[in-house]
């Protein structure tokens, strides 16, 4: 089995694939037995195909200026668009977070070009997040802090919300003032807002074809499922979007905090890598989650988020640059032993996953399965 160099996670069904294989001779367009256009444009943005029909000797699939050498004219050559990358940004609003706010404003037009390297086909989207608007995750004495949770500090903050998407992604990323707010306890309901914003696909504005990055930051833990008991919330999450008219997910006081495994799962579903940008104290918790969920990727971010560009550029090359095998409806009674053949052909017994890879590069993956 190919694999193209897609960013996207991919799944492989057991049963119908034994081996991957990840090669690209000197000339990645031509080492590979392509049919068709289609076939050829998905194996790297530098392929192009030529839709003359040529002489036996010339190959179809190959760099833009091999084609035009090889005769074939520059109308009949068609070439991949760049690979599309959506990227949704969730902010933590917290007052603990203010500094790498006033950085935020400008991350917009930062990231846009720092990541035109890979693509220029790029969408962009924010969403804010706070905590549970509710005791006791929120302050409700005197009653005039529910209104202005900062009302003892000189500058006022607008009420505590759940989470809101502010931005759906678009290629037009505008300046967007959102204000931080404040909550009680330390820490925040930042998995309320992965869940929406991974499971509401049509507000987020997800593209089927593209590939999803979401950005995760966060300098403080997060609630997990079960914690919301503490607020007399003890109905569970159910899984499905719940964002309003308002862009506002409007089931925070209702619903649980998502569990990992629930988050997990929809990530692979909707096929979306998770970035925890995360201040240092953070990083080894979602190192740990990190390893649960695959294909997510764990940055440290400075305090004042000064870094973030650099995180998020780093990430991506890591998940590019990543293959890893899920095995999805997997009977409890078969039991399988996988070994990876990764670059030096040191063989690893038990891993299902090879990183640091680059076009060019194999990696063989063995099974064996027992009933
Ligand atoms: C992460 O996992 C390791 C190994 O299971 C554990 O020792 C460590 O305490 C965990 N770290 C955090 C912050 O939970
Ligand atoms: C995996 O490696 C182990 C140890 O090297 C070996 O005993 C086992 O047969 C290998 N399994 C497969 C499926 O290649």
């Amino acid at each position: 089995v190919r694999i193209t160099s897609s960013p996207r996670f991919t799944k492989w069904s057991m049963y119908v694939k034994l081996m991957m294989f990840l090669f690209l001779g000197s000339n990645i367009c031509t080492s590979r037995e392509v049919r068709n256009c289609k076939e050829c444009l998905l194996i790297h943005p530098t392929c192009a195909w030529c839709s003359q029909e040529g002489g036996s000797s010339l190959s179809r699939c190959d760099l833009r200026d091999s084609l035009i050498q090889s005769g074939c004219g520059v109308k009949f050559i068609d070439k991949a668009a760049d690979y599309p990358v959506d990227l949704y940004y969730l902010m933590d609003m917290t007052n603990t977070m203010k500094d790498d706010l006033q950085k935020l404003y400008t991350l917009g037009n930062d990231l846009t070009s720092a990541l035109r390297v890979v693509t220029s086909n790029l969408r962009m989207g924010f969403g804010a997040f706070v905590e549970k608007p509710l005791s006791p995750y929120m302050y409700i004495y005197p009653e005039e802090v529910i209104r202005n949770p900062c009302y003892k500090f000189p500058k006022p903050c607008p009420p505590q919300f759940g989470y809101r998407n502010v931005l759906s992604l678009t290629e037009q990323v505008e300046r967007e003032e959102t204000k931080v707010s404040r909550n009680r306890d330390t820490p925040e309901g930042g998995f309320d807002a992965i869940m929406q914003a991974v499971v509401c696909k049509d507000k987020i504005g997800w593209r089927p074809d593209a590939s999803h990055l979401l950005i995760f930051t966060s300098d403080d833990r997060s609630h997990l499922a079960l914690n919301a008991r503490l607020a007399g919330i003890v109905q569970p999450h159910d899984g499905e979007c719940h964002i309003n008219n308002n862009n506002e997910y409007d089931k925070s006081t209702i619903l649980g905090y998502p569990s990992l495994g629930m988050i997990t799962d929809k990530l692979s579903e909707n096929n979306i890598n998770l970035i925890f940008a995360v201040t240092k104290a953070v990083v080894p918790l979602c190192r740990n989650y990190s390893e649960l969920i695959p294909g997510s990727e764990v940055g440290t971010l400075s305090r004042d988020s000064v870094n973030v560009v650099q995180l998020i550029l780093d990430a991506y090359a890591k998940i590019r640059s990543k293959v890893e095998l899920e095995l999805l409806g997997v009977p409890d009674e078969l039991s399988l032993f996988i070994n990876t053949t990764c670059l030096d052909g040191e063989v690893i017994a038990g891993v299902r996953s090879s990183a640091g890879l680059k076009i060019g590069d194999m990696v063989r993956l063995k099974w064996e399965c027992k009933c």
